[in-house]
């Protein structure tokens, strides 16, 4: 939980800090939204989506990523007319039915941004920025950066046109799904894992063969960008990425880890600009990426973990002294410390033990003696020094020591 705590509020605090606000999305979606946004040739909706009929007929998914529930969100709720430019950020669980293996879960947690109605590259190189110095902020690394332009509507018909020639002269060797994918998708042939198809693509054609003026300038951009910005990347031609909304930049970071087994991709992200139109609204560039915290927390080292404040933990032995180390601890506790207090009067023995049982780092103990003083004894747990202090002192002596 310290790992998970410093990645969700090390994110809120650094989104923020760009701008973003946060949304929350339900779990359950119309399955539609899926099949529409993320494409229905994509390995998430052919086979990876939770999907049932509830009891009034409606089709619904578990959401398997968060993207196209947020412009589901910005088209239902007038986001478009009422300000169509928008900086969103969101956490929480996705669904997807992959098979498990280490760093893959089929209920995993993802957080992600999406900037939504913005096309100019600066746009893509902050987001991107924005995303390497979260990563970094965790102490993770070596990682890779991996960019690759998809163009947009100069590129994409010339593309595939070049893929399909490209594939159809081999058709007998690509698997199943490939040979339905080659003419509804075949840019989805680049990203499958299945032996024969990988061969297959190593010596396909490259868009960077075919990207339109618009779109080379495009991607031009943002790496002259992202190098006067210092945020390192290496292009890497033949990523495609899984889903189907995207258009111009995507881009990938990856981390080596034994930790993860074969999941590299610690973060996935990519330019959606033809999504909002997909889904019913007006043509709207967009950009966005999500993470996964399981992986993340699988390769960060444990000093970037959520640091504890020191706990105190207050004994009383007897019935007038643990009164009063109730006492102490309800005043400890409303000047914002973190307080454990004996709910029995055990021996103080046990009380101490337990104190240690819990790793705290101050023990308050609520003794006669010095009750008759106003104070109470301060033991220090890592080395056992004891010292008396006035009850009043109490807080003050705890933050000297801290
Ligand atoms: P994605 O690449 O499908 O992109 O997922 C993003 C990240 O989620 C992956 O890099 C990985 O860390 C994590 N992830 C995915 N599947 C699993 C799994 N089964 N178990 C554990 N972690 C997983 C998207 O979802 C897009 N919505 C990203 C995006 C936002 N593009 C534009 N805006």
């Amino acid at each position: 939980m310290p790992a998970w705590h410093a990645v969700e509020e090390g994110y809120r605090e650094l989104v923020e800090r760009f701008g973003y606000q946060e949304i929350r999305t339900p779990l359950l979606e119309p399955i539609e939204l899926f099949v529409r946004g993320i494409g229905d040739s994509t390995d998430i909706v052919e086979k990876e989506m939770y999907a049932f009929e509830d009891k009034g007929g409606d089709h619904l998914a578990l959401r398997p990523e968060g993207t196209a529930s947020a412009i589901r969100a910005y088209l239902q709720h007038g986001f478009q007319v009422e300000s169509p430019q928008c900086k969103w950020y969101y956490l929480g669980p996705m669904f997807r039915r992959e098979r498990p293996a280490k760093g893959r879960y089929r209920q995993f947690y993802q957080a992600g941004a999406e900037l939504i109605g913005v096309a100019a590259p600066a746009a893509d190189a902050e987001i991107i920025d924005m995303a390497v110095q979260f990563i970094e902020s965790l102490g993770i690394g070596p990682v890779r950066v991996l960019l690759n332009s998809l163009g947009g509507e100069q590129t994409r018909p010339l593309y595939r046109k070049a893929l399909v020639e490209h594939y159809s002269k081999h058709e007998q060797k690509l698997c199943e799904d490939c040979s339905r994918r080659l003419e509804r998708n075949p840019l989805r042939i680049l990203d499958c894992k299945v032996e024969g198809c990988r061969a297959l693509s190593v010596d396909a054609p490259s868009v960077h063969d075919y990207l339109g003026e618009d779109d080379r300038e495009h991607f031009d951009e943002v790496r002259r960008l992202l190098d006067k910005g210092g945020t390192p990347h290496q292009v890497e031609p033949t990523m495609v990425r899984g889903l189907d909304y995207y258009t111009r930049t995507i881009f990938e970071v990856q981390a080596e880890s034994s930790a993860l087994g074969a999941q590299t991709s610690v973060l996935g992200g990519g330019r959606y600009d033809n999504l909002v139109k997909q889904l019913g609204g007006r043509a709207t560039p967009s950009i966005g990426f999500s993470f996964g915290i399981e992986r993340l927390i699988m390769v960060m080292p444990e000093s970037t973990h959520k640091e504890q404040v020191p706990l105190v933990f207050v004994a009383g032995v007897g019935k007038q002294s643990l009164d009063r180390a109730l006492d102490i601890a309800r005043t400890l506790r409303r000047q914002g410390r973190r307080v454990e207090v004996a709910h029995t009067g055990a021996s103080l023995r046990s009380q101490l033990k337990k104190a240690d049982k819990l790793g705290a780092a101050f023990a308050v103990i609520a003794g006669e003696e010095e009750a008759k003083r106003g104070g109470a004894t301060l033991r220090n747990m890592t080395d056992g020094q004891q010292i008396e202090v006035r009850v009043d002192e109490l807080s003050a002596r705890l933050e000297e020591l801290r």
